[in-house]
């Protein structure tokens, strides 16, 4: 074994977050799972409250394939990017097991070239290794790269892939990116692979911070009352798909009453909701819910701050 692969399995023995569920399991559903809610979201969510109960809601991906997709929306309420939930329940609905091989997996709705190498090695224990961001930040650092192609990093992963235990070494590499190798601030002296980094005397040179300067979208929002239930609408636009949300509205009534403001920041947009209530003399729309009921619905983040915020103001 080189010294270096050494250093990070006997790193990860001892500082690496062995215990995580996704970890110590075989079945491929449940690691499938746990990386497509580990795109976009932190472990410490994930961990905390959503992938128990979902996994206790649909236990196989058989059982997801047959619930309907409002209750699968309704297990990742909070969670966000709703697509994730909607890809996964897709599959579900159309093979019964997933393929082994990285095409055929990167082939499926949802799973791009990282998500496909994380389950040829977590699932299927292929010697094949991962690039997820806490990975490349690591190979940035260690052979002085600002801005690499993918492909670079794709080539410089592959060499560096510990073939004789692809599972720990992937997992290890996670966990050194997120504790010691961070962003900012990142503790060299105690990482496994400082004797090879070359960028360990600036590691904060690399790679280059890309400034993102994320646009605001500003909204109307109408909450039509009637008999103290509100309108809700199944979205069925691209964003935010399949979940029911409050109307938007060009220009609010004038007899509509303006309540506050409520925002939240998507990844490439911040969102400002200005929120309206018009109380409605007639049922003038197709669905009205009591506040117990929208409790049960699935929601976005944004609708769920209107309805505290009508909630606050009632
Ligand atoms: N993010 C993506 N996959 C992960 C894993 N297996 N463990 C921790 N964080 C992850």
């Amino acid at each position: 074994m080189k010294p270096t692969h050494q250093k990070i399995q006997h790193w990860y023995k001892k500082h690496g977050r062995t215990s995580l569920p996704w970890r110590n399991t075989s079945e491929a559903y449940e690691i499938y799972l746990s990386e497509v809610m580990l795109q976009q979201t932190q472990v410490k969510t994930v961990l905390e409250r959503y992938y128990f109960p979902f996994l206790k809601k649909f236990p196989t991906l058989k059982a997801l394939g047959e619930a309907p997709l409002d209750d699968v929306l309704k297990m990742w309420e909070g969670l966000g990017y709703y697509n994730r939930a909607k890809n996964l329940h897709k599959t579900a609905t159309t093979i019964d097991c997933l393929p082994q091989n990285i095409e055929a997996l990167t082939l499926l709705p949802g799973i791009g070239k990282n998500t496909a190498h994380a389950l040829a090695s977590f699932a299927f224990k292929q010697p094949v290794p991962i690039m997820e961001a806490n990975v490349k930040r690591i190979l940035c650092r260690l052979y002085k790269l600002k801005t690499p192609t993918d492909k670079k990093l794709w080539e410089l992963a592959y060499a560096l892939l510990d073939t004789h235990n692809p599972f720990d070494y992937n997992q290890a590499m996670m966990d050194i990116g997120a504790t010691l190798c961070r962003p900012k601030d990142p503790d060299c002296s105690l990482c496994p692979l400082s004797l090879i980094c070359q960028g360990k005397d600036a590691p904060n040179l690399y790679p280059t911070k890309k400034k993102r300067v994320v646009p605001t979208r500003e909204q109307h929002v109408m909450l039509s009352v009637y008999n103290d239930e509100l309108s809700l609408q199944q979205r069925d636009g691209k964003f935010l798909h399949g979940l029911w949300g409050f109307e938007e509205t060009e220009v609010p009534l004038c007899a509509s009453e303006y309540i506050g403001e409520v925002s939240h920041a998507y990844t490439h947009f911040k969102l400002k909701c200005k929120v309206y209530v018009y109380h409605e003399l007639n049922r003038e729309q197709e669905h009205y819910f009591s506040i117990a009921q929208i409790c049960k619905l699935a929601i976005s983040k944004v609708d769920e701050k209107i309805v505290k915020l009508y909630l606050d103001t009632m």
